[in-house]
């Protein structure tokens, strides 16, 4: 299809840009209504077939209104930052506490929302009573299916794509060292697909990882090693690619290129985690890598009829993981922490309208 190899029009999408910036200098009144074209990210990303999604933090959620407010009306897909996590939901062997996530899932009803559930199989943010626990091979496969048939069971037809393994692999392409690994071989990734499933069919099943935007060592590892499962009738359905940028390395190297050829795969796939963070302070030139940075997986996803959903990582730098992770840096989303519509969030806006009118629907 001839749209594949085509970057958007950049003089179109400018001029695109110009029409529907008019008279929208930030404020933070300006960026709680619509936008003076009348139309919120998720309005402009109905047509395009892309769910336009965002993490959330459920404390920010119950306790910031206009927090609450812009979820709502910006996303039409919502992905716990952290309360789906196993520390979360299964502090205690066996004892699971799904309060936070429910009323996620709930909000997300009440707005028409899809959910993202991240993330059922990861080396970080287990429970202590897993991970300084000693397990036999036999006792931690048992833990692990359990642990994925009942979260996944909890939330049964109430979500809609779960990241099931996340970053399993090193950036050379070996498999990451976790607790997983060493007790229960490679075979783990495989299991954990099929557990999912059986415990919701019709949920779609993602690999997700970082630094695997672009083609390199370790998304070559993971096509390699999703082709063989997908050879073998694992069910496994989506790559999804985390998008955690910064503006002092180059921009993914054939990002549409790499989505395409899990596409070919028979995989959907998805951006799931983007932000793009800036060393402070942020200067004028910096803020325009970042909006490219954003528009520049937005469209790749954009072009590629396979991705169906492009999740921002928090929308807003006021509640952003970033500066307590890469001290010096920030300023990563594409709200300021007052609420300020940054340029990468109307780049989003231009890539949306501009695809809206061409890209074919794919469900
Ligand atoms: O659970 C404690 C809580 O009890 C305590 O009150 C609070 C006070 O600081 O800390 C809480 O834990 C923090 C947790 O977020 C919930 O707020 C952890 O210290 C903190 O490390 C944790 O950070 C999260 C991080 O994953 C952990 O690795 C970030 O919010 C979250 O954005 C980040 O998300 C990950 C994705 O899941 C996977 N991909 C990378 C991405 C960014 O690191």
């Amino acid at each position: 299809m001839q749209l594949r190899r085509m970057p958007l029009n950049v003089a179109v999408a400018g001029a695109l840009t110009a029409a529907l910036l008019v008279g929208t200098a930030p404020s933070s009144t300006a960026t709680v209504q619509n936008t003076p074209a009348g139309k919120t990210l998720r309005q402009l990303a109905k047509p395009t077939g892309v769910r336009i999604g965002t993490a959330v933090d459920t404390s920010a959620l119950a306790n910031d209104a206009t927090y609450r407010t812009l979820v709502a009306q910006q996303f039409n897909s919502v992905t716990p930052e952290n309360v789906m996590k196993w520390e979360v939901v299964q502090p205690e062997r066996s004892r699971y506490d799904f309060t936070e996530a429910d009323k996620l899932v709930d909000f997300a009803r009440a707005n028409k929302q899809k959910v993202r559930g991240h993330t059922l199989v990861w080396h970080s943010q287990l429970p202590s009573w897993l991970n300084e626990g000693t397990w036999t091979k036999r006792q931690l496969r048992r833990i692990l299916r359990q642990h994925i048939k009942t979260e996944v069971g909890h939330f049964r037809g109430r979500v809609w794509a779960w990241d099931v393994v996340n970053e399993a692999f090193n950036e050379d392409g070996t498999l990451r060292d976790t607790i997983f690994l060493r007790t229960l071989g490679p075979g783990y990734i495989a299991d954990s697909f099929r557990w999912a499933h059986q415990a919701d069919p019709k949920a779609i099943l993602f690999y997700n990882d970082y630094n695997i935007e672009g083609r390199n060592a370790k998304s070559d590892a993971a096509y390699a090693l999703i082709k063989e499962l997908v050879a073998d009738g694992v069910p496994i359905h989506g790559y999804g690619v985390q998008g955690h940028l910064s503006t002092q390395y180059d921009l993914p190297n054939d990002m549409q290129g790499n989505l395409h050829r899990f596409g070919k795969l028979g995989l959907r796939t998805a951006v799931t985690e983007a932000d793009v963070r800036i060393t402070l302070p942020v200067s004028p030139a910096e803020r325009l890598a970042q909006s490219a940075g954003y528009s520049y997986m937005l469209q790749s996803c954009l072009l590629e009829r396979s991705c169906i959903s492009f999740t921002v990582w928090g929308f807003t730098d006021k509640y952003s993981w970033v500066p307590g992770v890469f001290p010096g840096e920030g300023s990563a989303n594409i709200y300021t922490e007052e609420y300020e519509a940054k340029a990468a969030y109307h780049a989003l806006r231009r890539d949306l309208a501009v695809a809206g009118g061409v890209r074919p629907r794919r469900r």
